[in-house]
Parts: C-alpha cells; sequence; structure tokens
C-alpha cells in the first residue's frame, strides 16, 4: 500500500530515491515471505564490505509460523510485539573475533561497522523489492543468544522484523501516530569539512 506522508523526505542533496524512500514501519500486512525472498535479502547483506574481507555477520532467520521465527520472536522485549506480526525476522550477529595469519584469534575491532553495513544492505534490498525492514535493539540478548545457538565470540546486535507495509490501523493506537517516516538532522550537521562539526 501507498502510506501518504504527513512531512515527505526532501534531501539536503539529491540522492537516489532508495535513501529517502526505505523507511521502519510497526504494521505489516498478513502477506508471507517466501524462503527464496528472505534468501535474497541475506546475499545483498553477504556482499557488503568489511575490514579485510573479513565478514563477519552472522544471520538466524525465521518466516513467520516457523520455529526460527518463535525463537526470535520470543526475545523481543514487550514494546517490539509488533514485530510477531512481520512476514520474517532476521536476528544479526557478529563474530567479535578474526583469524590472524600466524593461525591465531585476535580481536576484530570492525565487526559492529560490518555487521551494520550488511543489515543496511538487507534494509535497501527488501525496500527495492517491495519489502519493508525495521531493525530493532529491544530484545532480551541473553534470551536470543540461548535461543539461536549463539557460538561463543559473538554478538547479537539487532533483530530486523521485515513484511509489506500494512495498514497502521492494525497497531495499537499509541503506535499508529508513529506509523510515518521520520525525519533527519541537517547535513550540515552532520558533516564538517575538514574537521567534524562541532
Ligand atoms: C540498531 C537499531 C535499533 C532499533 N531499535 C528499535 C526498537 O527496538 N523498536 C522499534 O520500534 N524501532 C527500533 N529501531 C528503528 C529506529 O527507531 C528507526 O530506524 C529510526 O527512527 C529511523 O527511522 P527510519 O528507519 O524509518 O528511517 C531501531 C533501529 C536501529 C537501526
Amino acid at each position: 500500500m501507498t502510506v501518504a506522508l504527513k512531512s515527505p523526505r526532501v534531501p539536503d542533496h539529491v540522492v537516489d530515491a532508495q535513501f529517502t524512500g526505505r523507511w521502519s514501519p510497526r504494521a505489516f500486512t498478513a502477506e508471507t515471505m517466501s524462503e527464496e525472498a528472505l534468501l535474497t535479502l541475506l546475499e545483498a547483506a553477504r556482499w557488503a564490505p568489511s575490514a579485510v574481507n573479513v565478514q563477519p555477520w552472522r544471520f538466524a532467520w525465521g518466516l513467520r509460523g516457523d520455529a526460527g521465527f518463535a525463537a526470535i520472536a520470543g526475545a523481543l522485549v514487550p514494546f517490539n510485539g509488533w514485530a510477531k506480526e512481520a512476514a520474517a525476522l532476521v536476528a544479526v550477529a557478529s563474530k567479535t573475533t578474526r583469524t590472524a595469519s600466524d593461525g591465531s584469534e585476535v580481536a576484530n575491532p570492525s565487526h559492529a561497522f560490518d555487521a551494520g553495513a550488511a543489515w543496511v544492505s538487507l534494509a535497501l534490498q527488501a525496500h527495492l523489492a517491495g519489502w519493508a525492514a525495521h531493525g530493532m535493539g529491544g530484545f532480551d540478548a541473553e534470551a536470543a543468544a540461548k535461543a539461536l545457538d549463539l557460538p561463543e565470540d559473538h554478538v547479537i546486535h539487532a533483530i530486523v522484523a521485515i513484511g509489506r507495509i500494512g495498514d497502521p490501523a492494525s497497531l495499537p493506537e499509541a503506535l499508529r501516530a508513529r506509523e510515518v517516516p521520520s525525519q533527519r538532522l541537517p547535513l550540515s550537521a552532520l558533516a564538517g569539512h575538514g574537521k567534524f562539526p562541532a
């Protein structure tokens, strides 16, 4: 469905429409997602850049109605209960170490940065394919690690809900007003020429 924007997103500089068009809804239609459609999104994430091409991102996924979905959904905080209506859930983790040339395991300081790149690739591919992906930090990390067999030296960063954008009327009243794409700080507050903005 097309959502009428209360305040349209207008970039400070011209960018491809995918960047302003992607947003994070909480209302999803009842449409299910095929495994192939979900794997396409993870494929986009797979091609993200990473330091030394370590590819530290890891994903655990489930489709609504299956055991994987229930395992991920069970870790969500109550505020994110809306995500249980999504077509798919993906837990995004990364391996915090990498194997050095001498075979030892050393810390990988860019694991979280790289996992962030992978999640955005997933979200943009979802948007391009007519889905919407909504990242959530609101989950019980211990419960998720246990339910999803998180290996040692890994950390879960977020759970992503994916679905087709639905009718805000399906949401609890408190969430309905928020069902609109958000704005951004001006670019001048985020980027400085030769130095960071104060
Ligand atoms: C790491 C991360 C954690 C987030 N956690 C939550 C969350 O727990 N619940 C929620 O409803 N939205 C959550 N969000 C969604 C953000 O609020 C949203 O991305 C932000 O307001 C920008 O809006 P947009 O994605 O629609 O452009 C999270 C987003 C990110 C990237």
